[in-house]
């Protein structure tokens, strides 16, 4: 195994909770437009594109828009995501990460965040911490979005590392499946049906075993 160089960090679900905010969003656009949808379903889009998660939920209730009713409903879920945003600040990091993030950064990794979100860099700036990462990869860095490896690979090249080198902190199936065809190590966060397929698991960031991880 080569050695570890860099560690790349998913940000919904894995440094904050935003991921209970997307829920949020996409259950009252849902129930204004009389779609079916629960957190159950919901589980399925941790990791998915915006686009993605909306044609997932139309489709699921078989339901037929035009481009512009699409980008319509999209839109009008982010608006409803960005303002659960605005109340956020440091405190909603999740329990555990910022003691991650300082054991990384003190033992001289190189750190990203690689996120399927356009709205990282809002996010990252509330919670101030963007000066901890040497790069940020977000919903427009790259084309092919996760479960493809493409983000973790151009956040790779960013870092100036070998896939190989990166470890990757995931919440989501699609994060994992996307961390593996990278070639990089995974770390899942959250329960085995989920994440189990990762070479490491822990149920939450407070569990993670930074040097278990670190010292293979
Ligand atoms: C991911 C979330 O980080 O970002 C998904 O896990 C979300 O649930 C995706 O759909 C896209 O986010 P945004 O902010 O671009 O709508
Ligand atoms: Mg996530």
């Amino acid at each position: 195994m080569a050695k570890i160089k860099g560690i790349i960090f998913d940000l919904d679900g894995v440094i904050t909770d935003t991921a209970e905010y997307h829920y949020l969003g996409w259950q009252k656009l849902a129930d204004e437009e009389g779609l079916e949808f629960d957190r159950k379903f919901n589980e399925k889009f941790r990791g998915v594109s915006r686009m993605k998660c909306l044609d997932m939920l139309l489709e699921e209730n078989n339901r037929k828009v035009t481009a512009k009713e699409r980008e319509e409903l999209a839109e009008r879920k982010n608006n409803y995501y960005q303002k659960y945003l605005e109340n956020i600040t440091k405190d909603n990091l999740l329990e555990g990460i910022e003691k991650i993030l300082n054991t990384v950064k003190n033992n001289g990794y190189k750190m990203a965040i690689a996120s399927a979100s356009k709205n990282t860099e809002i996010v990252v700036k509330k919670l101030n911490i963007r000066e901890m990462f040497d790069t940020i990869s977000d919903g427009y860095s790259v084309k092919n979005t996760k479960p493809a490896p493409d983000l973790f690979l151009h956040t790779a090249e960013k870092l100036n590392l070998k896939p190989e080198e990166c470890v990757v902190f995931e919440d989501a199936k699609a994060g994992i499946d996307a961390a593996l065809a990278a070639n990089m190590t995974a770390v899942g966060i959250g329960p085995e049906e989920r994440v189990g397929h990762a070479h490491f698991r822990f149920d939450s960031v407070k569990d993670i075993e930074l040097e278990k991880i670190l010292s293979e």
